[in-house]
């Protein structure tokens, strides 16, 4: 039986800060930005959005009539949680007017999770092959203004379904997986931006990278020429193309060109967004199946799922018939596209006005565009609108 990927999409704020100005504002040269990182753009998330409006807005795009009728399961990866008790799948379910009889959960470790709502989606689909499951993967990324992990912030939202027989993705039984207790990225209860050992983590992400990956031929008897494309996840896009080059250091120069050109194609997207944390592995496979024009159904996908703290998993999955019919507009391109550009100063000012924590606060959501808006906080409880724009 086939599971996985039916249909995918992503959502994230309607502005952005360009990292050369960012770069020039912190005295540094704007080619640490967009070479050595490998950022162009950031996308700037201001204080009426939060995961759960993110979620919304990405997940109304996947879910149709028939999705609807058959939902069994919402599995919400993030570690943006907006409460340490209630799962952030909970609101989803009035917002987006869902039938109640369904099972969910929200999922923590780091940036992995996403990969972990995947695989849990595709047991909970083996076992009820009739249902579809949600998986969200939403996050807002932040370390602080004018601190090093700045230029690798971002935020938003990826929504997947999974059932069988998908259309774009079907997910092997292939993985490889490692987990150890690593300290290289945390964010302690009370605090709004993670600590992180910057140089260390990307040294752990590269580990894990070969670990997976050694671990992964080893069970699998495959080799890099078995993939058409190889993804990864993508804090900042640099650090994908470290891990790209640490796997083809040895391989076959039209393997390693091949598999380098995909890799273009797939960071296209994470350089104009931002970390997203749980979804940025998610938006990079969307970046390759909206701007690789060399893929083919039957085609091998190899991802590299990492979070910190820390776990790492390599899978793959097999493009099905009629994957591209879903990306042939470009919708997540033409929506980026879209957004509106922010000064640093207006992007200080949003940064700073995110809201963790108070009892009581009103925010004007009149200048956000989205159909989903956080509107402030009464009596502790969080309050969200759906809006019909
Ligand atoms: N032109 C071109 N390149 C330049 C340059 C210039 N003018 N100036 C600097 N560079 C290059 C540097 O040589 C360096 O490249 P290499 O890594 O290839 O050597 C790169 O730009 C970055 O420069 P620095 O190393 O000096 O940058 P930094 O110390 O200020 O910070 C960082 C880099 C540690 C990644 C920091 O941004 C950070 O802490 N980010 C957050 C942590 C993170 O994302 N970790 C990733 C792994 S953890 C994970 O994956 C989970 C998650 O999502 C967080």
């Amino acid at each position: 039986m086939k599971i996985g990927i039916d249909r995918i999409a992503f959502a994230t704020s309607n502005q952005f800060v360009d990292m050369a100005e960012l770069a020039h504002a912190r005295h540094e040269d704007p080619n640490k930005y967009l070479i050595g990182i490998g950022q162009k753009k950031m996308a700037v998330i201001p204080p009426t959005q939060d995961i759960v409006t993110l979620a919304a807005s990405a997940a109304k795009k996947v879910l149709g009539p028939e999705e609807r009728d058959h939902l069994g399961m919402i599995m919400f990866a993030t570690e943006s949680a907006v409460d340490n008790s209630k799962s952030a799948a909970a609101p989803l379910i009035r917002l987006l007017d869902l039938d109640p009889h369904v099972r969910v959960a929200e999922l923590k470790q780091a940036c992995y999770t996403g990969t972990a709502g995947l695989q849990l989606a595709k047991g909970q689909i083996a076992l009820h092959p009739e249902q579809v499951v949600l998986v969200i993967a939403a996050d807002i990324a932040r370390y602080g203004l004018d601190t090093p992990g700045e230029p690798t912030q971002g935020g938003g939202a990826v929504a997947m379904t999974v059932r069988v027989n998908p259309r774009i993705l079907a997910l092997e039984d292939d993985a490889a997986v490692v987990t150890k207790d690593i300290m290289d990225f945390w964010r302690p209860f009370g605090c709004d931006a993670a600590f992180v050992d910057g140089k260390y983590s990307t040294e752990v992400y590269l580990d894990f990278l070969a670990d997976t990956f050694a671990h992964y031929q080893k069970m699998n008897g495959r080799t890099l020429d078995d993939f058409a494309a190889l993804l990864f996840h993508l804090p900042f896009t640099k650090l994908g193309l470290k891990g790209l080059r640490q796997l083809i250091a040895d391989a076959d120069p039209k393997v390693g060109a091949r598999l380098a050109q995909q890799f273009e194609a797939a960071r296209e997207y994470g350089s104009q967004v931002g970390n997203l944390y749980t979804g940025s592995l998610y938006l990079s496979l969307i970046s390759l199946l909206e701007n690789s024009t060399t893929l083919r159904a039957g085609d091998r996908i190899g991802l590299y799922s990492y979070g910190s703290g820390a776990e790492g998993e390599f899978y793959s999955g097999i493009l099905q018939p009629g994957f591209a019919a879903q990306f042939t507009t470009k919708p997540t391109g033409q929506a980026l596209a879209s957004r509106k550009q922010v000064s640093v100063p207006e992007y200080e000012k949003l940064y700073d006005a995110a809201v963790h924590g108070p009892a009581e606060c009103v925010l004007n959501a009149d200048d956000d565009p989205a159909d989903f808006v956080f509107t402030g906080v009464h009596n502790h409880i969080r309050q969200y609108e759906h809006r019909e724009n």
